[in-house]
């Protein structure tokens, strides 16, 4: 038997191997509740323009509804031989309520029902993404206003550098998912036009409104070219890019977890709750929450990569290439969320060895920046030149295999005779924290500030400063 949706000028059926390659239900079947708001809304416009009658739309907004609770129930039953969401929908709508059903179609394709389709869902992963991310957010500060106070190693090139605080380390992350919730909203603005009505490609002979189907689906407004509507995919694309980027903080976060959790390293603890054992090493405590976040970013890029690749060579309109945007998307928007809500959950859980840390800090001379501006601002010296008296105390330390603050003064001022000892003042690691005061600092009077800000901002719901 040929396809009863499309099968008029076709003899034979299908070969099982094309309806293997051609087949999406699978996949578009979770656009069910989208795909069904969009034909509710079809079907009343198209009854308010005097398309069908108001009979007719009745009907089959009513077998819709009844379809969305099969659905949602689970005794639908999907079937592959009528290939995707779109027909599964209107088959199973003929069968409730008759002849009527094969109205609903007038005036569209499933080329611009599945664009209409697609969007809306994106539309919901952006505003489950963002709630997310703000809850992670609220996390991260609520821990770094905790650890204001909290004197930790920072690094560049992952040697100890200066003492920063903990709080202010984590309140990093916050400012990254600022920027991140930013693009989602960004790329929201973009998506929100409504393809509905483009039809297969070049717009109707009917007098449809798609400035109506548009504002019920809550679009800002419909899409003005048709061939464009149906045929573009930036809104996947863009969506991908800002989760690819969010994904990418996430996965640098969870590698600081990992360092932090080695017992090398031993400056953070995760507890039961977060970490795994082995089943050959019974000492094991492996933080592999951690390090699944970093590796879904792989396929979160790896989505973004392949869309990218599936779109470059397509001429317009709509291609059945197309169809495979999907199920990398949602499967990269899953991983997202999944490591989102784990990163959270470990924001919690980590407990830091403040004392650990505290001697981790002041290792490796953390403070000799702080001995240089001591002698600029002391003893007038320029930069250049305190940078290198410094050197030369540092090399004194090490030699003798002491802490700077170790140093005898005598020792200093055999280099620099007009040091005293007022500079030990500077040189522990709590001093230190406390002197960067300039504006994005890590003093703990900054970092105080900047949580409380941001707790404040993300219960009043903003997204950014
Ligand atoms: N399942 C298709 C997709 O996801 C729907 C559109 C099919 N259109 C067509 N002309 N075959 O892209």
């Amino acid at each position: 038997m040929s396809n009863k949706m499309w099968g008029g000028r076709f003899e034979q059926s299908p070969d099982a191997i094309m309806e293997d390659i051609n087949v999406s239900i699978d996949v578009d079947r979770h656009l069910y509740a989208q795909d069904i708001a969009a034909s509710k809304a079809h079907a009343a416009m198209l009854a308010a323009q005097g398309i069908i009658t108001a009979n007719d739309a009745k009907n089959i907004a009513k077998g819709l509804d009844t379809i969305l609770s099969e659905i949602g129930r689970g005794s639908f039953e999907f079937k592959r031989a009528l290939e995707d969401i779109h027909m599964n929908v209107e088959s199973r709508l003929a069968e409730l309520i008759g002849p009527a059903a094969g109205r609903l179609h007038t005036a569209r394709s499933r080329n611009d029902q599945v664009a209409t389709d697609f969007r809306l869902y994106v539309r919901d992963v952006i505003d489950g993404v963002d709630a997310a991310l703000a809850a992670f957010q609220h996390a991260l500060a609520t821990r770094a206003l905790e650890h204001a106070d909290t004197v930790m190693p920072g690094f560049t090139h992952l040697q100890t550098a200066q003492p920063v605080t903990f709080g202010h380390h984590l309140l990093a992350y916050v400012e990254m998912a600022a920027r991140d919730r930013g693009r989602f909203q960004d790329a929201r603005k973009r998506l929100n036009e409504s393809p509905l009505g483009a039809a297969a490609l070049a717009g109707t002979s009917f007098p449809i409104d798609r400035a109506a189907t548009a504002r019920a689906l809550g679009f800002d407004r419909p899409m003005a070219n048709s061939l464009d509507a149906v045929s573009d995919r930036d809104f996947v694309l863009e969506v991908l890019a800002a989760a690819s980027i969010a994904a990418v903080h996430l996965s640098r976060f969870a590698e600081e977890i990992v360092i932090w959790t080695s017992p090398l390293v031993g400056l953070v603890r995760l507890s039961d709750k977060f970490t795994t054992g082995s089943s050959i090493m019974p000492q094991k405590r492996n933080p592999d929450a951690a390090e699944l976040v970093r590796a879904k970013t792989g396929r979160v890029i790896g989505a973004l990569n392949g869309l990218l690749i599936v779109m470059k060579g397509l001429p317009l309109a709509y291609q059945k290439d197309m169809q495979e945007d999907k199920q990398g998307a949602m499967e990269a928007f899953a991983a997202l969320s999944l490591a989102i809500r784990a990163m959270t959950g470990m924001v919690g859980d980590l407990a830091p060895d403040p004392e650990r840390m505290k001697r981790a800090a002041g290792d490796g001379y953390a403070t000799a920046t702080d001995l240089a501006d001591w002698l600029v601002r002391t003893l007038k010296m320029p930069f250049r030149e305190a940078h290198h008296v410094t050197g030369r105390i540092v090399a004194r330390a090490a030699a003798d295999g002491v802490a700077l603050h170790e140093v005898p003064i005598a020792a200093m001022q055999e280099i620099e005779p007009r040091i005293t000892a007022e500079v030990l003042k500077v040189l522990s690691v709590e001093s230190s924290v406390r002197s960067r005061t300039s504006y994005g600092g890590t003093a703990p009077k900054n970092v105080r500030t900047q949580a409380k800000n941001w707790l404040k901002r993300l219960e009043k719901g903003h997204i950014s400063g």
